[in-house]
């Protein structure tokens, strides 16, 4: 209807100036005549030039106004002719809003005394403000300071309005011809192909987004990091309990059971079952011992070790703790060297902030075999993160538990300009592997990361919040860039 309309229109007339004009004078909705413009406009039966036109429009506090009258007005008929009215009766006769604002505008325009008492200095007022809104609602154009003084008081807005000035174009027919979109059998077979007019191919037409899942930046990052340890020979831990006892946790790795990390303020706790139901208890009689009283050339920490604080069941803190299972299932077997890795998720009662989680992804990396040395370590350290595009380490004496040299990575990070800390690392202490059966000369190599520090640095997330958790950008799961660790 509007298609003919409009062609029928430009047969006799060279222009429709106003396409909001054309479709109120021919009764049909303006937004159906612009997308009409628009398909014609595509197979150039017209060419359309926008028009955008600013206008005003009243806020829902404009209407208001326009229907009851304007605050000051308000307020100043319910103040009566003679006399005086006190401040509170006066305010229980009007809405809070029309009060407050009436007095302000009714005081500013002196039309009454404002103190106590409240009483009119004039006999008649104009509602002017509730005329200009009228005026605005039936479109009339208003001066300038008229527009900038409801506009201050947020009685309307602009809003911009768009349409179309409209002439032939090239193709221009008074009626549209009906174009093929497909080249079908049948077309062939009549042989009609040859007097069709085929619709044009419009190469600048998007697709449709491809409806696909997508992987969060932290899986592809995992699975580079999986890729890197696999060509580095190293073998994946098995790493689906996230429930761990306090005794693999922490007492099989030596931290003695007053350590802060072992308090329910750094650690969550399992209130069910808040127990594990066995441990190995000759491994478990060996470590008892080595906390109480050392052996195997230390004096232990000198306490007494309590077997109800081995039970408790928590959420693990580190990864170190499968790391942990793995070496003392290793310590059973006639001696093999071997080269571990696992990534996965750890739990600690921290504060939430930009930076930290209450749970994040540990990466960690150990190799066993005889004689190795620290010189090893950092050997291992800079082949691994120089993988990782890190090439520039530098290492810090440090404090672990289960660690002795234990030693903190930093990279030097060529964006920020400084050094990073990105790991911490060190030798297992002989407290920890001699319990488990190990031969005396077998020595372990370790480092562990957090999988969300690389991730946020190479996907430019400077929120973790961003990254993981509830309130998870997933536009950034969905247009993310192909990221990969170790080019620049
Ligand atoms: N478990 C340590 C941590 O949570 C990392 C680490 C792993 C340190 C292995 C030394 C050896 O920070």
């Amino acid at each position: 209807m509007a298609e003919e309309a409009i062609l029928g229109y430009l047969a006799t007339s060279e222009e429709i100036p106003d396409s909001g004009q054309f479709a109120s004078q021919h009764g049909f909705q303006h937004n159906d005549v612009v997308n009409v413009i628009k398909s014609l406009h595509g197979f150039r039966y017209i060419d359309a030039q926008d028009i955008k036109r600013e206008s005003w429009v009243l806020t829902d506090e404009g209407k208001k106004y326009a229907a009851d009258g304007s605050p000051e007005v308000q307020l100043f008929l319910a103040v009566p002719q003679e006399g005086s009215i006190s401040k509170d009766e006066l305010q229980k006769k009007l809405e809070p809003s029309v009060f407050k604002i009436g007095c302000s505008q009714a005081g500013k325009n002196k039309w009454v005394d404002m103190g106590k008492q409240v009483s009119r200095k004039v006999q008649h007022v104009e509602d002017k403000v509730k005329d200009l809104l009228i005026r605005i609602q039936k479109g009339e154009a208003l001066g300038k300071d008229d527009i900038n003084s409801l506009k201050a008081r947020k009685l309307i807005v602009a809003q911009t309005w768009k349409g179309y000035s409209v002439k032939k174009g090239p193709n221009y027919a008074p009626t549209r011809k009906k174009v093929a979109t497909d080249l079908t059998r049948e077309n062939l077979q009549r042989g009609d192909w040859k007097e069709l007019e085929f619709k044009e191919y419009n190469f600048n037409a998007k697709g449709p987004p491809a409806e696909a899942g997508h992987l969060h930046p932290l899986l592809k990052v995992k699975q580079q990091l999986k890729n890197i340890f696999l060509q580095l020979g190293f073998e994946e831990m098995p790493t689906n309990n996230f429930v761990e006892s306090s005794f693999w946790n922490f007492d099989a790795l030596f931290q003695p059971q007053q350590h802060p990390a072992r308090d329910s303020h750094d650690t969550f706790f399992l209130e069910v079952p808040s127990t594990t139901r066995e441990l190995p208890e000759d491994y478990v009689k060996l470590v008892k011992r080595v906390h109480e009283s050392g052996g195997y050339g230390s004096r232990g920490y000198m306490y007494d070790w309590k077997r109800e604080e081995a039970n408790k069941n928590l959420l693990r803190t580190h990864t170190t703790a499968v790391s942990t299972r793995m070496l003392y299932a290793l310590a059973k077997q006639p001696f093999t060297p071997k080269r571990y890795f696992s990534i996965d998720r750890v739990f600690r009662n921290e504060s939430v902030d930009r930076t930290h989680l209450a749970e994040f992804h540990q990466i960690e990396g150990l190799v066993c075999d005889k004689g190795l040395t620290l010189g090893d370590l950092i050997g291992v350290l800079n082949d691994f993160f120089s993988r990782l595009g890190m090439s520039k380490l530098r290492f810090k004496p440090a404090y672990n538990p289960y660690t002795e040299p234990s030693m903190e990575i930093f990279s030097y990070h060529e964006g920020l300009k400084k050094w990073v800390e990105i790991g911490n690392s060190g030798m297992f202490r002989p407290e920890m592997l001699l319990p488990m059966g190990f031969p005396e000369d077998v020595r372990v190599i370790a480092w562990g990361l957090s999988l969300e520090r690389p991730t946020m640095i190479l996907y430019g997330v400077d929120n973790i919040r961003d990254l993981f958790g509830h309130k998870v950008d997933l536009s950034l799961m969905k247009r993310n860039p192909i990221c990969r660790l170790g080019i620049d």
